[in-house]
């Protein structure tokens, strides 16, 4: 089929996600014929470097050839068999090595995606204060500025409207915290120390919601649908502490950061803290296969321990739970980081990226707030005479979408949020490239 033709039978039958369809006519679907490395090839030839790992998922790139020998020797055995009252060494494995994280988590629920662990920890959650006798701890708190997925219980716990507004009646109440600070990364002086007066803020309301708090959720360090915002691990520490002192669970949402991109496995590192639930998915398969894991603490596991007639046990389950080609590839994934150092090597790249957003920034004078933490940097479009951003509405990132697309690098923007979030392994050469892409589309895009 060639690459018109596909276009149109698309456009004729897929409805896109997170997508104005209108949009398309001005800017059609790029025909991906194979993805490789740091690359998407088109149908008609073209290479185009896959800038935001496919949704933040292909952390060591597509097709990684260890990965596809795992998935096919596992496709030799079984590709995927119920969960419930099944057991196999994948996932037996797997999920052995996920308790070794962080090794007070040591329970692992599996399901498909993102959105439905945080609806699994958020209804963990409410059963275990029920069944250990808090029955009105049914509240949830979130950060501002936050995003957990878009089913209903975690579009509530999430603060971008962009998303959360058309259903706004059917949400239930969560209780934001914040505003807060937001910084420019790690070398920033606010990484250290959080703002005394915005704690007291944040403390404050959560002490009025205490007795009835089941869970806070949060991105740890950096926010990413919130428009790759950063804030300081310091904040972390405080949310345990009194986390722990109120009974309240804290839920580390790590289906973006999780797996090295902010510079560490876990970003609850950069706090040193353990929270009581932490949700893995994204990079866990490498962008191989649909999976997400809950882990717990034995804590947790025990209030669900007991005979069937008590009505304790967690009954919550996904068809494709625990899928096991998504687990070989997880499993290899694993193997890989360690083998290969991922981790050290994000470390040692990351202001190397942190420089080419910079740069753009100082070639352009279009873009403000440079920022970055780990393999990530973000910065927003400005008028390069004032300096000033522009209305939502003009739509300044999409225009340079469209732009930096023709020119051979996939950028998907937040908004006018420009950012690099390309797999770890990416190339030296690849990364000058996204960066001269990433001017040239700048400066073709109309700003006056
Ligand atoms: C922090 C965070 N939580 C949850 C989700 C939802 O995951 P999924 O898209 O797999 O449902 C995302 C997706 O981008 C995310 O970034």
């Amino acid at each position: 089929m060639k690459a018109e033709e596909l276009i149109s039978l698309d456009l004729k039958h897929v409805w896109h996600p997170c997508s104005q369809m209108k949009d398309y006519q001005t800017l059609p679907p790029i025909a991906v014929e194979k993805a490789s490395g740091s690359f998407l090839y088109t149908k008609d030839g073209k290479a185009v470097i896959d800038a935001i790992s496919s949704w933040w998922c292909k952390g060591i790139g597509h097709a990684h050839p260890r990965i596809k020998k795992a998935v096919t020797a596992q496709m030799e055995k079984f590709e995927h068999v119920i969960m419930a009252n099944t057991c196999n060494e994948t996932l037996a494995e797997l999920s052995r090595r996920l308790s070794e994280l962080c090794p007070s988590l040591d329970k692992v629920f599996y399901a498909d995606n993102g959105s439905t662990s945080v609806e699994i920890a958020m209804k963990m959650s409410l059963q275990y204060h029920a069944q250990t006798g808090n029955p009105d701890k049914k509240d949830f708190a979130s950060l501002v500025n936050g995003y957990h997925g878009e089913s209903i219980l975690a579009l509530a716990a999430g603060d971008c409207g962009l998303y959360s507004e058309p259903f706004e009646k059917q949400l239930p109440h969560s209780l934001k915290l914040g505003p807060f600070e937001h910084i420019s990364g790690m070398k920033s002086e606010g990484w250290k120390k959080f703002p005394e007066e915005q704690w007291r803020d944040i403390e404050r309301h959560l002490n009025l919601d205490a007795s009835y708090l089941a869970a806070i959720i949060f991105e740890p360090v950096l926010q990413g649908a919130g428009a790759m915002k950063i804030y300081s691990p310091e904040l972390l520490k405080k949310l345990r502490k009194w986390a722990t002192e109120n009974n309240v669970h804290l839920i580390a949402d790590e289906i973006m950061t999780g797996f090295g991109r902010t510079g560490k496995m876990l970003a609850c590192e950069h706090a040193a803290i353990v929270p009581d639930f932490l949700l893995l998915s994204k990079c866990l398969t490498a962008g191989w296969g649909p999976m997400s894991a809950v882990l717990c603490t034995d804590k947790i596991y025990n209030a669900f321990y007991a005979d069937y007639d008590t009505g304790k046990s967690f009954l919550h389950s996904n068809t494709f739970a625990g899928y096991a080609l998504a687990a070989a590839a997880a499993l290899e994934t694993l193997k890989i980081y360690e083998e290969e150092n991922i981790i050290d090597n994000i470390e040692k790249r990351s202001s190397g990226l942190l420089k080419r957003m910079q740069y753009v920034a100082d070639e352009t004078k279009a873009l403000a707030n440079v920022r970055g933490v780990g393999f990530m940097a973000a910065a927003d479009i400005v008028n390069p005479a004032s300096g000033a951003p522009y209305c939502a509405g003009l739509r300044k990132g999409f225009e340079f979408f469209r732009n930096a697309m023709d020119m051979g690098a996939f950028l998907r923007p937040i908004g006018d949020t420009v950012y690099f979030l390309p797999p770890f392994n990416t190339d030296e050469n690849i990364l000058d490239d996204l960066a001269e892409i990433t001017v040239r589309a700048l400066r073709k895009t109309t700003l006056k």
